[in-house]
C-alpha cells in the first residue's frame, strides 16, 4: 500500500454525498495539482451527463466506461487529485490502476449526512433511502481498502503526506532510534539512542549509526525525538544501503509542527549548521501531543514561534487554540506547501517568514539565543516591514520576544550573508496581509537594516 501522495495522484473515493466534488478542487488547489473528475471525463467524453448515460445505455455500460476513464486519467504523468465516482472501486480494473498510480483516501462521511446532501439530487442510485443504505453497507469494505480515510480537507492533506496522529506506541519500525532524554522521559525501548537536541546532528553520530546498523534493505527506521533526532535518523536513512525508509515520531512542538514534516534531513557541520543534507520524506510522521506533556516551557516556546508563523501565513488565529488543533493545522499546512514544492524550488521559502532576521540574530548570538525568540523577534520585523501593526502587536503580546543584546555589524553581515540574499539583493518573506505571503527583494537595504536594528537592544 502507497504510504503517501508525494510521488503519486491523489485520488478521492468514497460514497455519494460524501463531498468529494466540493472538497476536490480545494484540494488539489492547496497541493498545487489540477483537479480530475472521472464522471466530467465520461461526460465529456460521451457528450451527455451521467444520469443520461444510465438512462440511455444502463449501469453496465456506464461502468465500462467510468473504468476506461479512471484507467487514462491515472496513467497520465502530471500528478492529479483525482475524483472517482462512488462505484468507481468496484471495478478489478480500476482497483489496479489506483493501486499502481495513486495514493488512495477515503473520504468518510455518516450515512445520514451522504443522504442528506444527495436526496433530491436526481442522482441515478439516490432515489430510495433503504437502498442507498443498503448500497453504502454493500461498498463499504472496498471504501475501507483505502490507502487512508479522512473526514476534512486538512485531514486528507495530512493523510497525502503521511502523517498521522496517533499513539506513539504504534511506531512500527526496523530499529527504534531515540533522543536519550526522551527515550527515559517516556520510557522507550529503542534500539539505540542518540544525544540530547542538537548535538545529535552530527556526521560523527550519523557514522555511529551507520556502522551499528544490522538492518536490510527493506527496513523502515524510526526516530523519537526533537527535530535534531528526526534530523540526524531521516539521514542516516536516506543514505544508508543507499536509501531505506524511516518514520518520524516528533517529541517537540517543533517537530510536530515543522521539523518532522517535508523530508528536509541532514546534520550540521562545525561551518555552519544544516549544511549537510538530502530529502528524504518520512514514509510516516507519527503525531502523539501526549509527548509534549513533558516538554520544558522554553521549549514549547520554540515551538509556538512556529505556531505563530503559521497563522500569521494562513491568516488565521492559531494561537488561541488549542495544543491538539494548532499542531494539527501547522502540520496540515506544512503538508500542504512542503507536497506542492517538495524539493523547496518556490513556495516553501515562504516558510521562512521571520526567519531571514532570526538566523542574523542567532549568528550574531554565537547561537546562544534561543531560535524561538530569534523567529520571534524575526516575525515582528516581518509585520513591521509589512505594515502590519496589529499583527506586530499580536507577536508582541503571544510571544513577548524580548530584544537580544548582540552586535548590530555582526547581526547585519549575518543577515547579508543569509541563503536568502541572492544577487546581492535581499529577499525577504513579507505579508501582502494576513493570509498572503510574498517574496520581496525589492525592500531597500536601509529599511532592512532599520528593522533589525529595531530587534536589538
Ligand atoms: N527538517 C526540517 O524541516 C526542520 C525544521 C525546523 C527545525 N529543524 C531542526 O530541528 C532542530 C531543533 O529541533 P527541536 O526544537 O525539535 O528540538 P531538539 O530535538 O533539538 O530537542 C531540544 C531539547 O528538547 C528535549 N526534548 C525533546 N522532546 C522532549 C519531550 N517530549 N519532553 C522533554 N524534553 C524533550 C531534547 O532532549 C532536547 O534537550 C534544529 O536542528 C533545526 O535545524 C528541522
Amino acid at each position: 500500500m502507497a504510504a503517501h501522495a508525494l510521488e503519486k495522484h491523489l485520488a478521492l473515493v468514497g460514497f455519494m454525498g460524501a463531498g468529494k466534488s466540493t472538497l476536490g478542487p480545494l484540494l488539489a488547489e492547496r497541493l498545487g495539482r489540477p483537479f480530475v473528475s472521472v464522471d466530467e471525463v465520461v461526460e465529456s467524453r460521451a457528450g451527455e451527463s451521467v444520469a443520461e448515460v444510465f438512462e440511455r445505455h444502463g449501469e453496465a455500460e456506464f461502468r465500462r466506461r467510468e473504468e476506461e476513464a479512471a484507467a487514462d486519467v491515472l496513467a497520465r504523468r502530471r500528478l492529479g487529485v483525482v475524483e472517482l465516482g462512488g462505484g468507481a472501486l468496484g471495478s478489478g480494473r480500476t482497483r489496479a490502476a489506483l493501486a499502481a498510480h495513486a495514493f488512495t483516501v477515503h473520504l468518510e462521511t455518516s450515512p445520514e449526512e451522504a443522504w442528506e446532501r444527495v436526496a433530491g439530487s436526481g442522482r441515478p442510485l439516490a432515489r430510495d433511502s433503504e437502498a442507498f443504505r443498503a448500497l453504502l453497507d454493500e461498498r463499504r469494505p472496498l471504501y475501507e481498502s483505502a490507502d487512508a480515510s479522512a473526514m476534512d480537507l486538512d485531514g486528507v492533506v495530512l493523510e497525502a503526506a503521511g502523517v498521522h496522529f496517533a499513539s506513539h506506541r504504534e511506531l512500527q519500525a526496523s530499529a527504534v532510534i531515540a533522543d536519550t532524554h526522551v527515550a527515559k522521559l517516556h520510557g522507550i525501548d529503542a534500539t539505540r539512542t542518540v544525544p540530547r537536541g542538537e548535538a545529535a546532528k552530527t556526521l560523527a553520530e550519523a557514522e555511529r549509526l551507520w556502522r551499528g546498523l544490522t538492518v536490510d534493505r527493506t527496513a523502515t527506521l524510526g526516530a523519537i525525538g526533537g527535530g535534531s533526532t528526526t534530523d540526524l535518523v531521516g539521514f542516516v536513512a536516506a543514505t544508508y544501503l543507499r536509501g531505506i525508509a524511516w518514520t518520524a515520531v516528533p517529541s517537540t512542538l517543533v517537530g510536530q509542527v515543522d521539523a518532522a514534516i517535508g523530508g528536509k534531513v541532514g546534520v550540521d557541520l562545525p561551518e555552519g549548521k544544516n549544511l549537510v543534507g538530502v530529502f528524504h520524506w518520512p514514509s510516516r510522521t507519527v503525531i502523539d501531543t501526549t509527548l509534549l506533556e513533558t516538554l520544558p516551557e522554553a521549549e514549547r516556546r520554540n515551538g509556538l514561534a512556529e505556531v505563530v508563523k503559521t497563522g500569521l501565513l494562513l491568516g488565521e488565529p492559531l494561537w488561541e487554540l488549542g495544543t491538539d488543533a494548532q499542531v494539527r493545522t501547522c502540520a496540515a499546512y506544512k503538508a500542504g506547501i512542503c507536497l506542492r514544492d517538495p524539493f523547496d524550488r518556490g513556495e516553501r521559502a515562504q516558510l521562512n517568514l521571520g526567519h531571514t532576521f532570526g538566523h542574523a540574530l542567532e549568528a550574531a548570538s554565537g547561537y546562544t539565543l534561543s531560535h524561538g525568540r530569534a523567529v520571534a523577534l524575526g516575525l515582528l520585523a516581518a509585520c513591521r516591514l509589512s505594515g502590519l501593526d496589529d499583527e506586530a502587536r499580536v507577536v508582541e503580546s503571544v510571544l513577548a520576544p524580548a530584544p537580544v543584546s548582540v552586535d548590530r555589524d555582526a547581526a547585519w553581515a549575518a543577515l547579508q550573508r543569509d541563503k536568502k540574499a541572492v544577487g546581492g539583493e535581499i529577499h525577504l518573506v513579507l505579508l501582502e496581509r494576513p493570509g498572503r505571503p510574498r517574496l520581496s527583494s525589492e525592500t531597500e537595504p536601509a529599511r532592512v537594516r532599520e528593522a533589525l536594528d529595531a530587534l536589538i537592544a
